[in-house]
């Protein structure tokens, strides 16, 4: 009679929908992309051929692959009037604004690319997007610290060109560290896909309405850029520089978090899937000491990581709430260590998760069965009743 009803946990958990893509047992800690372990794909695989095997279905023979790498060199470079579109904006923009912005923007150069059925048109966006996020990412960094933009160098590596480009100058020949271009790529791969995430169902619905996969996939960055989505990766870094500058012991910050006092939490810990240790952040972690070794560098913040991470699988609060490190716990200490500014970070995500957003949308488009839909809701506001009369 009231109108008002208590919703049913798992009315609020369904399924949203169905996929072929990524498999997760969030109890098991297991995640595949297409049936691989990410571990393996991890060691064995790069970032190009994982974001075929996400996109097509299958790992690429030899020639599948280098034709999709020359396919993706030839269209790295964005059209010359696309530069001046990164100085419209203030230094201090939040790149992930400008990045969602630009990838929108990609939709005012490529008006035959606007429909979602015409597949020749979406394999073409397919490959510009892979080509140019990093074009587009590069390009929002060097605008906010006001260096010269760089073209693309075709003659490098996915990874390597991207790193040209952001901290390369026309001045000076740039050297990439192969060891850490292997390391990037390697989180790229881990940041690939991930099943119904805020980002990806959001990239999803918006092309439910068979809008285009730039204007789709630009809505995905807006969604990710959320601090308790991707952007926790600029936020765990943020709390761990604020432990050490506090000088705060961490045992006083987790006591801090478990009273929720100014609703503080464990960034990077946590997950709405993983009861268990997320298997990225496993493999992440061990990456970690291995770019710092490799790169000389020591960091006072990794050590700190490690012991909240210590303390707290220790402490009933979070066992009790099956709270463990996911995959933002660890990475930015590598970005930091990269020379990304913190600010960068979610953007690192997007780039790795983008192929994971241009599949999830493929099959969605394909296949109507794997549509969201329409969100149905329960009404609990007033119910009926009538104007007052004048
Ligand atoms: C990503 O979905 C995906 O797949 C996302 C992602 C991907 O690859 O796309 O994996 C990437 O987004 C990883 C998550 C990054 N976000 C963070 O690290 C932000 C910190 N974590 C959270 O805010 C939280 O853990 C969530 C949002 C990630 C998950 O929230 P849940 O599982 O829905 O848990 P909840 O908010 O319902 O909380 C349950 C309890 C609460 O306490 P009580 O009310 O029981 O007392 O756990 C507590 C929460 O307060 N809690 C935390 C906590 N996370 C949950 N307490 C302290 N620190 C935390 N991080």
């Amino acid at each position: 009679e009231t109108g008002y009803v208590t919703l049913d946990p798992g009315f609020v958990n369904t399924a949203s929908c169905a996929s072929a893509i990524t498999y997760i047992d969030g109890d098991a800690g297991i995640l595949r992309y297409r049936g691989y372990p990410i571990e393996e794909l991890a060691e064995k695989s790069t970032f190009l051929e994982t974001s075929y095997l996400l996109i097509h279905g299958e790992l690429p023979t030899p020639a599948q692959l280098s034709e999709f790498e020359e396919q993706i060199k030839h269209r790295t470079l964005l059209h010359e009037r696309f530069k001046s579109f990164f100085s419209g904006f203030p230094s201090s923009a939040h790149p992930m604004a400008v990045v969602s912005s630009a990838v929108s923007a990609l939709a005012t150069y490529y008006p035959d690319s606007l429909d979602p059925f015409d597949q020749e048109q979406v394999d073409i966006s397919s490959v510009r997007l892979m080509a140019k996020l990093p074009t587009i990412a590069a390009y929002a960094y060097k605008s906010s610290v006001g260096q010269p933009l760089l073209y693309p160098d075709n003659s490098l590596g996915y990874v390597e060109n991207f790193l040209r480009m952001t901290f390369g100058f026309p001045a000076q020949n740039y050297e990439v560290d192969p060891e850490i271009a292997k390391i990037l790529d390697m989180l790229f791969i881990l940041h690939a896909d991930h099943e119904q995430n805020c980002s990806t169902s959001t990239v999803r619905l918006v092309g439910s309405s068979n809008a285009n996969l730039f204007s789709s996939v630009s809505a995905g960055v807006n969604a990710l850029w959320g601090p308790l989505h991707g952007g926790a990766n600029q936020a765990v870094l943020e709390m761990l520089e604020g432990i050490h500058s506090s000088g705060d012991d961490v045992r006083s910050f987790v006591n801090k978090v478990k009273n929720k006092e100014d609703g503080v939490k464990l960034m990077g810990f946590g997950h709405r899937v993983y009861r268990n240790y997320d298997p990225r952040a496993a493999v992440v972690k061990k990456a970690t000491r291995k770019v710092l070794d490799t790169l000389g560098v020591q960091d006072p913040l990794l050590d700190l990581a490690m012991q909240l991470e210590e303390v707290a699988l220790a402490d009933d609060y979070f066992v009790e709430r099956k709270l463990y490190p996911n995959v933002d716990f660890y990475t930015g200490v590598i970005y930091k260590a990269l020379g990304f500014p913190v600010n960068a970070f979610t953007v690192l995500f997007a780039l790795g998760r983008l192929p994971g957003w241009i599949a999830q949308w493929r099959e969605m488009i394909t296949d109507p069965a794997t549509k969201i839909g329409r969100p149905r809701q329960v009404y609990v506001g007033a119910p009926e009743r009538h104007y007052p009369n004048a």
